[in-house]
């Protein structure tokens, strides 16, 4: 029953990925399709029921285009019963350093402006403004260290008390798991970017530390499902609520 619910909510985030070309419809089906986070973000109901978001890091944006398709289908009356509601994306802001992932969300998402915005910029500088729940997804890594600090504390800036911060990192204390995505990942930014791939990684105590320190109440859940990685997402709240 689920699957077949995982199936419709698939082909409805990624349809619109159509006008984006054939790398950028069969990329987004092949990360939504494959990627266990976007589905837990919803079933665990993690989110507040409406809410600004900031994607920081959006790639071509297809969390956007999920939590669209999930409101859609839940207004439709196509919805498990056992899950939460879905998220009212009252605005949805992404920022995203490559040129060529802005376009293919820009395209898959033009009829959704004003209240979808993906924008070409870094996050290392981006003014932020003000957001209930931001999202940084496989992301941080890509930042030095100085500069992972300097990003979590303005993402708390942005946030009300209680706010939340969803990001996911790789835990560089686990071993193998770890490194089976760590060259993964160095594979991809050769392939990318043809450039030297430097990352900046932390074990998941010191991912936590850096967390408290710039302001959150951090939850920690395993999230690399059907993949040897050492994946965790970290639900941070903002304090002072
Ligand atoms: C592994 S991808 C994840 C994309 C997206 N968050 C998702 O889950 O589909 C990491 C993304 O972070 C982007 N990125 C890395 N450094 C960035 C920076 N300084 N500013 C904006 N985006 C950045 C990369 O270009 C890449 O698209």
């Amino acid at each position: 029953m689920t699957d077949k619910f995982l199936g419709r909510l698939l082909d409805e985030a990624s349809r619109p990925y159509r006008a984006a070309g054939r790398f950028g419809y069969h990329f987004a089906r092949g990360k939504l399709g494959s990627d266990c986070i976007f589905r837990e973000l919803l079933r665990r109901g993690i989110f507040p029921s409406a809410a600004r978001f900031l994607d920081l890091g959006c790639g071509q944006a297809v969390f956007a285009s999920w939590l669209l398709a999930a409101r859609k289908l839940y207004e439709a009356g196509d919805w498990p019963a056992d899950w939460p509601e879905p998220p009212r994306v009252l605005a949805l802001r992404g920022y995203e350093l490559m040129a060529s992932d802005v376009a293919r969300a820009r395209a898959a998402l033009a009829d959704r402006e004003p209240q979808v915005v993906i924008r070409q910029g870094d996050i290392r500088s981006t003014d932020f403004g003000r957001a209930d729940v931001v999202t940084i997804l496989d992301v941080l890594h890509y930042i030095d260290h100085a500069g992972q600090e300097d990003l979590l504390r303005r993402a708390r800036a942005a946030l009300p008390a209680g706010g939340l911060l969803v990001t996911r990192v790789g835990n560089a204390a686990a071993g193998l798991p770890f490194h089976v995505c760590d060259w993964l990942d160095r594979a991809v930014i050769l392939a990318r970017w043809r450039r030297r791939p430097v990352l900046w990684c932390r074990g998941l105590s010191d991912w936590v530390v850096l967390l408290a320190r710039s302001g959150f109440e951090v939850e920690t859940m395993p999230m690399s499902e059907g993949k040897p990685f050492a994946n965790v997402m970290l639900i941070a709240r903002a304090n002072g609520a």
